[in-house]
């Protein structure tokens, strides 16, 4: 696991769309999985600047995003989908059809679940996923207790994350769905490269958690250790729980120019 602590979150977003424009120069056809939340809203601004300049483009990419609430109405300003669409699908040059996602209507929700997985894995599997992490150590909607082998499946929200998530309805908790669709932790540890992005303190125990905590589905994203690529770009504030501070700084600043992430 790889710990940049960037001095600002705009900073923190930078080197993530490098990572993205990297992967998409090697490979053109590359599959990326989307977060939604305010964690890579400034990945995909950046990525939205680059498509506009010509130096990146999506038009060949594919995209799953992680996760989706269950039964918001199709058309519905908060549903992921259109979250997603609205902040990176109509920004950039991404053929709409490959940009994949829950879905949290279906009649059969389970069905839905088990073709969401056979998607992904038709797709050839997530060549980098960009996830936030909850202020409760929640990666996707894998919120504590969460089975560390799960798969794409319903979940519960915690009451904190549906007063987490209330800023974007209108700060009515009661406007936040109680059920969501959710890429599992075993979803997520099957990704190529995993970049988790967090900025502000309220991230910093959860960050401490994932980085430095003993692994625990009490802090689900503390699986992500025993994955064999993660990038965590945090900023100072997100940082400011972390015990190893001092040596992930030093690392990085002493990181070969030929390493990339
Ligand atoms: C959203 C998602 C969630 C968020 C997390 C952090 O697709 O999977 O795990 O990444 O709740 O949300 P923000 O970024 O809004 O702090």
């Amino acid at each position: 696991m790889e710990v940049v602590i960037t001095e600002t979150a705009a900073e923190a977003a930078t080197l993530s769309a490098d990572a993205i424009e990297g992967l998409l120069q090697r490979r053109p056809d590359a599959v990326l999985g989307l977060a939604t939340g305010s964690s890579p809203l400034g990945v995909y601004r950046d990525l939205a600047l680059r498509v506009s300049h010509g130096s990146s483009s999506l038009a060949r990419a594919r995209a799953f995003m992680l996760d989706e609430y269950v039964g918001l109405p199709v058309d519905h300003p908060q549903r992921y989908r259109n979250v997603i669409d609205r902040e990176l699908v109509t920004q950039v040059d991404i053929d709409p059809a490959n940009v994949y996602g829950p879905d949290g209507n279906a009649e059969d929700l389970t069905a839905a679940c088990v073709a969401y997985e056979e998607a992904i894995a038709a797709a050839g599997g997530v060549d980098l996923q960009i996830v936030g992490i909850g202020t409760d150590g929640h990666i996707a909607f894998n919120e504590p207790g969460s089975s560390l082998a799960s798969r794409t499946r319903i979940k519960t929200l915690t009451r904190q994350t549906r007063s987490d998530n209330a800023r974007f309805f209108g700060d009515d908790v009661g406007a936040v769905p109680q059920h969501c669709l959710t890429q599992g932790i075993a979803t997520i540890m099957d990704a190529r490269h995993v970049v988790l992005l967090a900025a502000g303190r309220g991230k910093g125990e959860a960050v401490h958690q994932v980085v430095e905590g003993p692994i625990s589905a009490m802090w689900p994203a503390t699986a992500l250790q025993m994955h064999p690529h993660v990038t965590v770009i945090v900023d100072l504030a997100a940082a400011s729980r972390l015990q190893l501070a001092a040596y992930y700084k030093d690392t990085y600043e002493a990181k070969p120019d030929w390493q990339g992430f």
